[in-house]
């Protein structure tokens, strides 16, 4: 076995750390600092109480400006625009004692005023430099109205589409997922945090909340340690390593201890493990929900989110409220409340807060540069890339722009579910829904007639808890059978139906776990009505998760999956139903059968009784009576208007070793009738290990554009380092022995070889 590095080796970010030099003047300045403050002092830097306009669970702060005078605010968050932050960070730099500037965060998700589609969809362009332009975007506008500080990227890897907030991350992959993470920090800090358009990241929730029990969001989590550091933690730590400045807590337990008094995790693993240097907060009250969790009263769970490594209190106000006491008792240490503050001063250093309080409340760049026409025309090229297409028999996509088009459905006219779950800063007004940009892309050629068809969902009760945050869903007062067939008789007018179906916005996102992720009865009864007419039928599938549609893939001809595409959504929708822009999305989470089949995920462990290959059911086999294994759409999926085709997958070699380089090829061939873009993915299996190895792992993906008939040799570099993984001993080593190597258009459809490491 050759151990090649261990677990606890540093691996230093590198892009947002400070030269030497300006490391020491920053100690220099917060020494300084800090020999001022008095403890109370100290306590109001922790402190991250929400300005109130926004809120996700109890607040508890009151009368804020009053206590930033006193010095017991470290920064604000949810409050926007370069004017009222302004106006705040003026109290605390004229008013405090100290003068110590706030830091100002938002959930700057998915783009600011300009939005940028769901991070799943984002996720489903596999294109690097794209989200890194979007987080680029977003960083520019948000910086622009006063906000320093975005919460995000979200990182969780998640199996389990019950869990709404599926939507906000980047899928179940933890190659992707990791290298999705690093191009987000990248795009919101840029090369210098100092700069008034880049803005400090927030990588979230540390740790494992996407495997949460039965996808009910804030449940328990339990997972072994291999698992955790193999599957869960590669996309934090790939955050960490580009540099991420801030790190928040996630809600759930591990190990039986809340993430956000967790020592191990925090410490141990966090700082000490991955050099992780920058500022912990913690998530929406977290620290006052450890009083649930059974950990004791704010006093007790305030004392131990501090010990084990969080600095910053979102909203519970135990910190400010209680550490006095607790240090007075000897139950936290002075220099754990140092320790803390200074981590929360160093982020406002980094930031060039210090220098300049005002530097991100520029009202002129407000003015000029959020929502500009650049960054709408860049957020519908974006979107168009995510888009994917699931099915698409008898080439009923692209549309042709003529005749006329019945446009369908619950989602078709619906401006303000187009930005998806957290789009805080977005004007849903200004969202071009999908009639409007299929009316202005087709002009005079062709005619759309529109008719809505049913409600989002048919019980009322569930239709108020899913029109929340500005979103409503438009409720319809007439019956089921006259919205239906009103609708049939507009198809029947028509060529060409879309069907503009799924969930609404906030069917996904926090706190919108579902047990049934079919799309909702009355959109299907809609779908078999329309389908009736023989009309051909598309569905443009609105969704922020994986969704169980394994009726409509068996009986619609095509599906167009465009999750929830931000502004521009109904503009690139339109490029895509017309072919102007050719769909080129994979998949980045399974899409199961059924419910049953859940957590159903690509790279999972064989078992001692694999079903055999293309077999439904085999008795005593791991299998079900009911439903084969196989997902409805796998991970890495989704078509094309053009075909390509795979040839010739040749190694450099039959060997690897430790030093040595290995290249993979493949010949692509763009065979139909369009250009256009495929993600070429590269996966391998380890055959033979100390421990059990998943059936594939992702290791590689380009995203090559080929025009019609154009054929190209598409090359992937391996090393050993590819081959590594955390073994019993939560080592990081690669094992010599045998391995396979899969190149193809998904995670299913692949050439394979094999070789050998040395
Ligand atoms: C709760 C959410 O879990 C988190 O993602 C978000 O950043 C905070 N609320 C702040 O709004």
């Amino acid at each position: 076995m050759i151990l090649l590095a261990l677990f606890t080796s540093l691996l230093m970010s590198c892009s947002q750390k400070n030269a030497p030099n300006e490391d020491h003047q920053m100690k220099v300045f917060i020494d300084d600092l800090m020999g001022k403050m008095t403890l109370e002092e100290k306590l109001g830097q922790l402190n991250l109480p929400s300005s109130g306009d926004i809120t996700t669970g109890e607040t508890s702060s009151s009368d804020i400006a009053q206590k930033i005078k006193e010095g017991q605010v470290g920064g604000l968050f949810n409050i926007k625009t370069a004017e009222k932050i302004r106006a705040v960070q003026k109290v605390a730099v004229e008013q405090s004692r100290l003068k110590i500037p706030l830091i100002f965060g938002m959930d700057v998700i998915h783009g600011y005023q300009t939005a940028f589609p769901i991070p799943l969809g984002m996720s489903c362009s596999w294109d690097m430099g794209l989200i890194e332009k979007s987080a680029r975007i977003a960083a520019q506008e948000a910086s622009a109205d006063g906000i320093c500080w975005t919460f995000s990227p979200m990182v969780d890897i998640s199996r389990d589409p019950r869990w709404g907030r599926m939507s906000e991350g980047s899928g179940e992959d933890p190659y992707l997922g990791s290298q999705i993470a690093q191009a987000m920090v990248k795009g919101y800090q840029g090369d210098d945090l100092r700069k008034n358009n880049t803005i400090l990241s927030c990588v979230k929730h540390f740790a494992l909340y996407g495997a949460i029990e039965a996808g009910r969001d804030y449940n328990t989590v339990d997972m072994g340690r291999i698992r955790m550091y193999n599957e869960y933690f590669p996309p934090y730590k790939a955050a960490v390593d580009a540099g991420a400045g801030s790190v928040m807590t996630s809600f759930n337990e591990i190990d039986g201890i809340p993430a956000t008094a967790n020592r191990w995790l925090l410490t141990d693993i966090l700082r000490k493990a991955w050099g992780f240097s920058g500022l912990v907060v913690t998530d929406y009250t977290a620290i006052l929900e450890m009083t649930d969790h059974g950990l004791g009263n704010l006093k007790e769970v305030s004392a131990l989110a501090l010990a084990a490594g969080t600095d910053m209190d979102m909203v519970a106000d135990g910190f400010l409220t209680t550490l006095k006491e607790s240090l007075d008792e000897g139950k936290v240490t002075q220099q754990e409340i140092d320790q803390a503050c200074r981590r929360i001063l160093e982020a406002k250093y980094k930031l060039g807060l210090f220098e300049d309080p005002y530097r991100y409340c520029d009202e002129n760049r407000a003015k000029t540069e959020i929502f500009t026409p650049e960054n709408r025309q860049v957020a519908r090229g974006i979107a168009a890339q995510t888009f994917v297409l699931l099915k698409n028999d008898n080439q009923t996509l692209p549309l042709q722009e003529k005749g006329t088009i019945a446009l369908i459905g619950p989602l078709a006219d619906n401006k303000e579910n187009m930005t998806g779950t957290w789009s805080v800063a977005a004007d849903f007004s200004k969202s071009v829904s999908l009639l409007e940009g299929l009316r202005n892309a087709v002009g005079t050629q062709a005619q759309v007639l529109y008719a809505k068809g049913t409600n989002v969902v048919s019980n009322p009760k569930l239709d108020a808890r899913i029109s929340i945050f500005g979103k409503p869903t438009q409720w319809d007062k007439r019956s089921q059978q006259e919205m239906i067939a009103e609708a049939v008789a507009v198809a029947r007018k028509s060529d060409v139906v879309v069907a503009a179906v799924g969930e609404s916005a906030e069917m996904s996102g926090e706190s919108s776990s579902r047990s049934d992720i079919n799309i909702p009865e009355n959109q299907k009864e809609l779908l078999e009505a329309l389908l009736a007419t023989g009309k051909p039928v598309v569905i443009v599938l609105f969704t922020g998760r994986p969704l169980t549609i394994s009726w409509e893939k068996a009986n619609v001809p095509a599906i167009l999956n465009v999750w929830f595409a931000g502004t521009e959504a109904g503009n690139a929708i339109a490029d895509v139903l017309l072919g102007k822009v050719n769909p080129s999305g994979k998949l980045s989470a399974t899409f199961p059968q059924n419910i049953g089949q859940i957590p159903l995920y690509y790279n999972h462990k064989n078992t001692g009784r694999p079903l055999a290959e293309g077999k439904w059911f085999q008795k005593f086999r791991s299998n079900y009576l009911d439903v084969s294994n196989d997902p409805l759409f796998p991970f890495g999926f989704g078509l094309s208007y053009t075909t390509f085709d795979y040839k010739n997958l040749k190694l450099s070699g039959l060997s690897l070793t430790a030093d040595s380089k290995f290249t993979v090829s493949v010949e692509l061939t763009n065979s139909g009738n369009y250009d256009g873009a495929e993600v070429v993915q590269l996966y391998l299996r380890d055959l033979v290990g100390s421990v059990t190895r998943p059936v594939k792992e992702l290791k590689g993906f380009q995203k090559i554009f080929l025009k019609k008939g154009e054929t190209r040799i598409v090359e992937f570099t391996l090393t050993e380092k590819d081959l590594r993984f955390y073994n019993e001993n939560l080592q990081l080593v690669s094992e010599p022995g045998d391995f396979k190597v899969f190149v193809g258009t998904s995670s299913d459809n692949t050439l394979e070889a094999g070789f050998v490491l040395k």
